[in-house]
């Protein structure tokens, strides 16, 4: 076998073999298929798409190439939660506390974060002394006591997709459904969770602006999950605009710490449950509503105990930025449109994002919304704050920020998708 008649395979818009997928995926991860020629190779998958079972042998390959974990020996049933990435998409931190208390253990390995949508690590690391790497005995053991564990994922874990990844984050070839499926799905299956909800992000502050790709991408990952025995769903969800009234780190925390107090953001809420009731349906638990484990408290105590078990102090003050900046309405009427891309370009361009992986992130960095779509302004209102510690990066975060929004007549018809677009089920 050789890489050049694979990528000739593929480039001719042939369909590979299950031995070539195997192959060629396996000699990547040790380095023998160039990353030139992976490269080449994942412009042609993007091009010219995969089969399903292209997707469902590639998928198999990159599980192949790491360690898969087993969370058999717990006591309770597991369930995962992914979502394709937005702005201000906290909502992993409420979620998973919420889930344990409602008695489903929650084994949430994740990425830090890159361009414009924030990762979930960075955000926790804004809390004071928490630590996103575990070992795998220790990540068992935080799981076993509190229910729920947010962690970096290990190497050990579909090291193809590591490298794959990566090189698809500089070659362009980051927006193909069979790439972007079996990359989540892969880490998904090898961590080993009984059920998976995904939150397939549509709009544009997501991977896919279309509604049609997104509801193709969340299929083929429910086949996927669906077909290697993980019970899987997916919800579809808009990310047109913020989720929140946050976009950076410790603000999202802060968000986030709210709604386990039982209050914060209508539609941070409203997601974080309907996710939570999709994770117990999916896990076959369904003792405890979810919205009576925010309102008894309950959610906050495994979110306490969660932060304390990876050495953070969940009662520290969170870093607040050295500097900030209002921007307010130049006139009346009601806002349309707050875009996510925009608004996601400006927080990272503030700091709370990076360009390049080795980067390091402000925690305090990022944007504050005032106001979201269909509220009323009027002319000198605060419309949002940006915050950070570099002050000289406000004229390039205003950049994006100017063309943020519309503010139209009041009366003018608001024509809003609903935040949850459809649910994807291994039977739709
Ligand atoms: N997230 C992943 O893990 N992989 C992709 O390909 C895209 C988003």
């Amino acid at each position: 076998m050789d890489a050049i008649s694979v990528i000739r395979t593929k480039r001719d818009r042939g369909e590979l073999t299950d031995h070539q997928i195997d192959w060629v995926v396996d000699a990547y991860t040790r380095g023998e298929v160039a990353d030139e020629q992976m490269s080449a190779l994942a412009m042609a998958i993007l091009l010219n798409g995969m089969t399903a079972r292209e997707i469902s042998r590639w998928t198999d390959a990159m599980i192949a190439s790491g360690e898969r974990m087993d969370f058999s020996g717990l006591t309770r049933p597991t369930a995962d939660k992914h979502s394709t990435g937005g702005v201000g998409d906290k909502i992993t931190l409420p979620l998973a506390p919420l889930v344990a208390a409602c008695g489903v253990a929650v084994p949430q390995l994740s990425g830090r974060g890159l361009g414009h949508t924030g990762g979930t690590l960075d955000k926790l690391e804004s809390v004071p002394g928490w630590r996103a790497t575990l070992s795998n005995a220790e990540m068992l053991a935080v799981l076993e006591s509190v229910g729920a564990v947010i962690c970096a994922a290990g190497d050990g874990l579909a090291p193809a997709d590591k490298k794959l990844y990566a090189l698809r984050d500089v070659t362009g070839t980051v927006e193909s459904i069979p790439l972007i499926a079996s990359s989540i799905m892969s880490k998904k299956i090898a961590e080993g969770t009984g059920a998976l909800v995904l939150d397939v992000k549509v709009g544009s502050g997501a991977f896919m602006k279309d509604l049609a790709d997104a509801r193709e991408l969340a299929r083929t990952m429910v086949e996927l999950g669906t077909a290697h025995g993980v019970r899987t769903v997916a919800l579809l969800t808009d990310m047109s605009t913020p989720l929140g009234r946050t976009a950076g780190n410790a603000l999202e925390v802060r968000e986030s710490v709210e709604v386990l107090a039982g209050g914060g953001p209508a539609d941070v809420v409203e997601l974080t449950l309907a996710l939570a009731r999709e994770m117990l349906t999916a896990a076959g638990v369904d003792a405890k509503d979810p919205a009576d484990a925010l309102a008894d408290g309950s959610a906050m105590d495994v979110w306490r105990r969660m932060i304390t078990a990876q050495g953070g102090d969940p009662d520290a003050p969170l870093p607040t930025a050295r500097e900030s900046h209002v921007v307010t309405a130049l006139e009346s009427g009601v806002l349309t449109r707050l875009d996510a891309y925009a608004i996601g370009v400006a927080a990272w361009r503030l700091g709370a994002g990076r360009a390049r992986k080795e980067e390091p992130v402000q925690a305090a960095a990022g944007i504050e919304l005032h106001a979201k779509p269909g509220d009323l302004i009027r002319t000198g209102d605060p419309l949002l704050t940006l915050h950070t510690d570099t002050p000289e990066r406000f004229p390039y975060a205003m950049e994006p920020v100017t063309s943020a929004f519309d503010i139209a007549p009041e009366g003018t018809p608001n024509h809003h998708r609903p935040l949850i677009i459809d649910r994807i089920t291994p039977t739709t």
